[in-house]
Parts: structure tokens; sequence; C-alpha cells
């Protein structure tokens, strides 16, 4: 895996291929991973995620004209259109480029070319926030090029609001926290009722977080996510009606005998928004114990309430899920993300990473015909931008 520098060596170079000159500037964007908390931030719930050592790397310089020439190195594709072109549908990463230029045409009265060369090492669509880190990448790097200074609040609207007219979401506001607000070494504490942070370490456990790839692709995944949010607006709605809500995350599993909703299926998607709000504070003094244990137990719960109750998992991913959990030294694991495909994480004794990657990838080829992709990640800093300048990246010309 090449590390961030490398990446934005390789990024300036295939621009400087493309376009035949240097770029202004470099933007970068993290992945993200979510330690616990699924499905709660637009419930108005808490999570423990943080920014991953994989980047989104956009390199772009500000032109005369109206016209926008990309090339994106992970598809090997240029895209070519003009300010002034109609939106229409084309693939949902395009669409994403369209709306984010056309929002700042319309918003900030942008009338530039520009050249843009984009480049990455996040795996794409398996539920480490490649299409926010796209989105969040690009925001960053026009408004830079731009001179418009956007405060992080203003950055997470924009991108919030661009993948939701984009992709048709109805997403929270996970991805967008994760990626802008996160600090190397450190996880977030995040209160969605409020928007609150609270950043604390984990203490070197002699563990490593791994993130197995299932390679599912996560299909019709937007839709089935906009019938979760549904879901749970009419069960809490109905919770609503009986009790007064001071804070979301405060609620316990109880309020459903008292209370039943006569929907079975939103009766489950509701006890588990409550469970894995308790699990996020169960996690929390897990963490300040150092109890890795508890951490690993709290994610495999936090997996079975995915899959039974939320229903986002499938069947390749609980089967990665079953085999981990009979190899010693697994602590603990779950399906990552909106779900429906992609990712797990895993926390698993550093002794064992070969083995246990070994024994996973035999299985799963022996089932699925599939080798995953399976790699350790480190907690990173959010995303950043700079001006270029070739000696800050060490470049040899
Ligand atoms: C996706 C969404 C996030 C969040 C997660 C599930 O990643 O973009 O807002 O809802 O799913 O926790």
């Amino acid at each position: 895996m090449i590390n961030k520098n490398e990446l934005i060596l390789n990024t300036v170079s295939i621009f400087k291929d493309k376009f035949k000159n240097k770029p202004d500037i470099i933007s970068l964007a993290p992945g993200r991973i979510n330690i616990i908390g699924e499905h709660t931030d637009y419930n108005l719930g808490l999570a423990i995620p943080t920014a991953i050592n994989r980047w989104i790397c956009v390199a772009i310089s500000k032109e005369k004209g109206s016209s926008i020439k990309l090339y994106n190195n992970n598809y090997k594709f240029d895209f070519n259109f003009s300010l002034f072109d109609e939106i229409y549908k084309d693939s949902s990463w395009m669409n994403l480029v369209r709306r984010t230029f056309k929002i700042f045409k319309n918003e900030y009265n942008l009338n530039n070319s520009f050249n843009i060369a984009i480049n990455s090492n996040i795996p794409i669509g398996c539920g480490l926030s490649s299409s926010t880190a796209f989105t969040i990448s690009l925001i960053n790097a026009i408004s830079k090029c731009l001179s418009i200074s956007l405060s992080k609040s203003e950055q997470i609207i924009l991108s919030q609001k661009i993948e939701k007219i984009s992709m048709k979401t109805n997403g929270g506001l996970l991805d967008q926290f994760s990626i802008l607000m996160s600090k190397k070494s450190k996880l977030m504490l995040i209160d969605f009722q409020n928007n609150g942070i609270k950043y604390f370490s984990q203490k070197s456990l002699n563990q490593s977080w791994i993130v197995v790839n299932s390679k599912i692709n996560r299909e019709l995944s937007n839709s089935k996510y906009n019938d979760r949010v549904s879901e749970c607006n009419k069960g809490f709605n109905f919770l609503k009606e009986k009790i007064n809500i001071k804070k979301y995350s405060n609620l316990k599993e109880s309020i459903l005998n008292k209370y039943p909703i006569n929907d079975k299926i939103i009766n489950k998607r509701i006890r588990h928004v409550i469970s894995e709000n308790n699990r996020v504070k169960s996690m929390y003094k897990a963490f300040l114990k150092h109890d890795s244990t508890s951490i690993g137990r709290i994610l495999f719960d936090s997996h079975k309430s995915l899959s039974f109750d939320y229903e986002v998992s499938c069947k390749e991913i609980d089967y990665l899920i079953d085999c981990s959990s009979k190899i010693d030294g697994w602590r603990g694991g779950r399906i990552i993300g909106g779900g429906f495909g992609g990712c797990t994480i895993n926390l698993i004794e550093n002794q064992i990473i070969e083995n246990y990657s070994k024994i996973i990838n035999e299985k799963y080829f022996k089932r699925y015909g599939i080798h995953p992709d399976i790699f350790p990640i480190v907690f990173s800093n959010g995303a950043e931008v700079n001006k270029y300048k070739k000696n800050i990246y060490n470049e040899n010309l």
C-alpha cells in the first residue's frame, strides 16, 4: 500500500503528465472507520469514529475559461465538461463532481476553468466513506483555489448537501465529522444531538485494528439505507407521542416493553438504535479502562444487532464474522458503515495477524471464490489542503 507522501507525489506526476504544468493546490481527505455507533447519527445518537491512513488526493490548478478538465486515476478516466452544461445523470462520482461545481458556480460565483487530477487509495464503495472523502477533497481544493475560506461547519454542511442531491441518500453527519474533525492517534466520541466531540486516545493494547473488505458490492444500498432512515423516523415519532425524549442516547431498551411499537420491523430498528447508543457508552468506558475483552464483546454484540435487528448485513459478511469468531486472538469485530456488503472492522492480537489473514482468506475464498482484502489501519488526521510547493513533498525533479 502506498503511503500519503507517495500518493501525493504520484498524483502530482499524473497532473503534470496530463496538463503539462504544475498544480496550484493539493487537497487530501481520508477514509474513515467507525468503531461503534452505526446508524445512530441520523437518529441524533452517539458514535466513536476516526479517520484512517487511506486518502483521496486532488491536485488542481485554476485556469481561464469555464471548462473543467479532470482525470480520475482510479478509473483511468478523462472527464471534461463545461460549467454551463446541464446536469444529467452519469456515474455517481461524475455526478458528484458536476454538482460540486454547480454549487460553487451558483453560490460563490465561480467562473473559471480548472485542471484536476484525482487519485485515491481508499477502497471505493465499501463502507470506508470514499464518496464523502471524494466530495470533501474536491470542496477544499476548489475553495482554496478561489481563496474562499470555509469553516469546518460550512464544509460539513456543503458536503452533506452535495451528497444528498447527487446520491439521493438521507445520511447523517458521521462521515463528514470523521473526515474533517479527526486527529492523529485519537478517537472521537460524537454526540449527534448537539454535535459535541470528545477526543480520547486508545492505549496500545498489543492489538491492531484490521479491516476486511468482503468485496461485496453494496448494491441498492442507497434505497435500503433510506428505508432504514424512514423506519426510524416512524419509530421515534411514535415514541415521541408517548414520552418527552430529551436525549435520544439516554433511552433504554425497556421503553419498548412499556410502549411496544406494533410494527415488528420498526420495533427491531428502534431496538438496534437504542442498544447501539448504549454500546457506544459502554465502549467509551471500556476504552478508558483499556479493557480489550469488553471492547471485543461490544463489537460482536453490535454486529449481531446490525445483522438481526437492523438487517444491514449480508451472508458473506456474517460468514467473515463467524469465521473470525472461531480464531483465538480475535477480540471482536463487526460490519461497518451503511452496510449491505462492504467491510468489517476487527480488533486482533498482534501476534496472530498473519495467521488470521491466512485463515480468513482461505475460508472466504473456498466459500465465495473471492479473495478479501485484509489490511491494518491507524487513526489519522482529518482532511488537509495546501498550496503546492514541490519541496514539501520531497519531489525529485
Ligand atoms: C453511511 C452514512 C452515515 C452513517 C452510516 C451508518 O456511512 O453515510 O451517515 O449513517 O452509514 O452508521
